[in-house]
């Protein structure tokens, strides 16, 4: 965590409240082991894709639907969330959230292994690309977030901080490893602008501007 327990419950409370719909996704996440966002990450997400009028979304690890249908809340109405997940059983609990969410028409589901699937989407084409599957693949996602976003889109990547682990020089696992080495690489990219929030567990977000 970023903030203390205490600061943590008052941004839950302050934030925009769960439905029905994103509590049964987040306890289903739970149940699964699946590592789903913060709730007041989920809120941040939603922020974002408003703030863009976001038309159309790509999520690399769907889990259990929960930050989807956090992205979809805020979505422009007319517009899709394609999504990725290598595991099946993940990808059927997120339809399930997907449809309990009103949203199951708005969602492509795409089944495999990230990068395999990411090259198969259209060029300049998303207005958000949001990460949040494996950690030491991100640098890798990353390639194809630039390929794949609109100019003035937005790259957003869940776990930036890592529960400290990121800025603790002495921890040297590839997962931690593989987000500083992301964190620097699009901090160091003269076409994305980018901030780190200390959201949940660390949100990094960058606008992508490709114009010299
Ligand atoms: C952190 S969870 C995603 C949680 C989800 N974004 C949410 O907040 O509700 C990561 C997901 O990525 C999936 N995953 C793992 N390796 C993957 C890969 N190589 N390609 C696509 N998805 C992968 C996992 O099965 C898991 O469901």
């Amino acid at each position: 965590m970023a903030t203390d327990e205490r600061t943590t419950a008052y941004l839950r409370r302050f934030g925009e409240a769960e439905d029905e719909p994103l509590r049964a996704a987040r306890a289903r996440s739970e149940e699964a082991d699946i590592p789903a966002v913060a709730p007041e990450t989920g809120a941040l997400l939603r922020f974002f894709a408003r703030m863009t009028r976001a038309r159309s979304v790509v999520e690399v690890g769907s889990g259990g639907g929960y930050s989807g249908l956090w992205l979809l809340g805020g979505m422009d109405p007319r517009g899709a969330l394609t999504t990725i997940e290598i595991d099946p059983g993940n990808q059927a609990l997120a339809q399930r959230a997907y449809a309990e969410g009103g949203k199951g028409t708005h969602v492509r589901c795409m089944l495999g292994p990230a990068l395999s699937v990411l090259p198969k989407l259209a060029d300049a084409n998303y207005d958000i690309v949001f990460l949040d599957a494996v950690k030491a693949e991100y640098v890798d996602y990353l390639t194809h977030a630039r390929r794949l976003l609109r100019p003035g889109g937005l790259l957003l990547a869940d776990n930036a901080l890592w529960s400290g682990r990121v800025a603790d020089a002495d921890v040297t696992d590839a997962d931690t490893v593989g987000l500083r080495t992301f964190n620097d690489t699009v901090r160091d990219d003269p076409s994305l602008h980018a901030t780190l929030l200390p959201v949940g567990d660390g949100v990094l977000a960058a606008v992508y501007d490709p114009s010299p």
